[in-house]
């Protein structure tokens, strides 16, 4: 079946474009609220699709497959940012609700636009330059010392997109590409941050708003591996301050739906906390899988609750901590067998796994577990994590 059925009672349907993992985890809290899905996949197996009854096949690219998917729906969201921006101008053209609009998702699509827009907010950011030329690239590596990290401003996905150089000439092919699409590169000084945090929220058209606490993100080899809910040690005015710029960027630019904003945490030169911004997300993210289990109303319930313009939920959460393990795909393919050791291991586990083909270093799934020890609960996840995936074995 191809066409959404809408469930009796006047609930509406609502079409998320893409059918990763964020559009299938939005699946069971769609469910829960009667509320139907449509999913416009990449693929009859794409992973939102092998659960979503109505998933028309269509690329995000083609404009007439995102027009006849989205008119069958009350209200369009995203699974990615790489919708482009002319058939995002046609999709709302076409009369449907978008949310995020796509004048506050190009700040999500478009890591200069990005910068260039937090900074007339006055929301701290890197040392940031547009280069065009290896000249721009050296000029800004005598500014902020080398080694310095430059990026593709769009496309990018799980530090793809993102190369620390230590030589102008090391970007040559870069720019080459850069100079064709007419995009520029986006460069930044390295920060030397004490780690990696996130903001989540959630924003509704009418202007209601909600937080979740700021979590410690993990990344290893450019990838997020654990995330840690709320993140242990932080300064309360240091998080009040993080939540406060979240709240404001997700207000100035009009966002709707779920915002995460990545941050570094740094230090000023006297030793007091600070932080920077990454980069902006639009949609359910990594970094706000630990709610699923760990607060009262998850990000995919959350996400569908603001993009219908419903009341938001509580984002406050049930335990002192909970911590998420990433999946990430292994050398064995084979992942069920492996449930009947982590579940009977630890019953306090869930386990989330998106029904997509094991790749090495690919994103295939994540457990949550909750408690009031938080260097017990990382090495049950990073356990459960490790066993699905066959890099341990017992
Ligand atoms: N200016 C910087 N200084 C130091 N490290 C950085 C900087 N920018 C990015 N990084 C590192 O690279 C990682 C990936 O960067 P970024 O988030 O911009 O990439 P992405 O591929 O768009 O995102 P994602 O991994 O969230 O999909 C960051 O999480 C961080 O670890
Ligand atoms: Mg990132």
């Amino acid at each position: 079946m191809t066409t959404p059925r809408r469930a009796p009672g006047g609930f509406p349907v609502v079409g998320i474009v893409g059918g990763g993992q964020l559009a299938r985890m939005c699946a069971g809290p769609a469910a829960e609220l009667g509320v139907t899905l449509s999913v416009l996949a990449e693929a009859p197996d794409a992973s939102a699709a092998l659960v979503v009854p109505s998933a028309p096949v269509g690329h995000h690219t083609d404009t007439d497959a995102v027009l006849r998917f989205a008119s069958a729906c009350d209200v369009v969201t995203f699974d990615h940012e790489h919708v482009p921006p002319e058939v995002l101008e046609r999709l709302v053209a076409s009369g449907v609700a978008v949310h995020p609009a796509p004048e506050a998702l190009r700040f999500a699509q478009d890591k200069l636009a990005m910068r260039e827009r937090l900074g007339g907010l006055g929301v701290p950011c890197p040392r940031w330059a547009r280069a065009d030329t290896l000249a721009d690239v050296e000029a800004f590596g005598r500014e902020v010392g080398w080694p310095l990290v430059a990026k593709t401003p769009r496309g990018g996905y799980d530090g793809r997109g993102v190369r620390v150089v230590s030589a102008a000439t090391e970007l040559a092919e870069w720019l080459e590409r850069a100079a064709t699409t007419g995009t520029g590169l986006l460069l930044e000084e390295r920060v030397d941050f004490r780690r990696e945090l996130a903001v989540l929220l959630a924003r509704s058209p009418s202007g209601q708003a909600a937080a979740w606490p700021v979590v410690e993100t993990v990344q290893t080899d450019g990838i997020c591996t654990e995330v840690l809910a709320p993140a242990p040690g932080l300064d309360p005015d240091l998080s009040a301050r993080a939540v406060e710029a979240g709240l404001r960027v997700a207000g100035e630019l009009g966002v709707t739906g779920v915002l995460a904003v990545e941050l570094f945490e740094v230090e000023d030169a006297g030793g007091a906390p600070g932080f920077v911004v990454n980069e902006l997300a639009m949609r359910p993210h990594n970094s706000g899988h630990w709610s699923m289990d760990g607060a009262v109303t998850g990000q995919f319930e959350q996400h569908l609750r603001a993009v219908l313009d419903l009341p938001l939920g509580s984002p406050r959460p049930h335990a002192p901590w909970t911590v998420m393990a990433n999946v990430l795909g292994g050398d064995y393919p084979q992942l069920y067998p492996a449930y009947r050791h982590v579940m009977a291991r630890d019953p306090e586990v869930k386990v989330h796994l998106y029904g997509k083909d094991v790749r090495p270093g690919r994103k295939i799934g994540h457990v949550n577990v909750s408690g009031g020890d938080l260097a017990d609960l990382r090495e049950r996840a990073v356990h459960a994590a490790d066993y699905l995936t066959g890099v341990v074995t017992q």
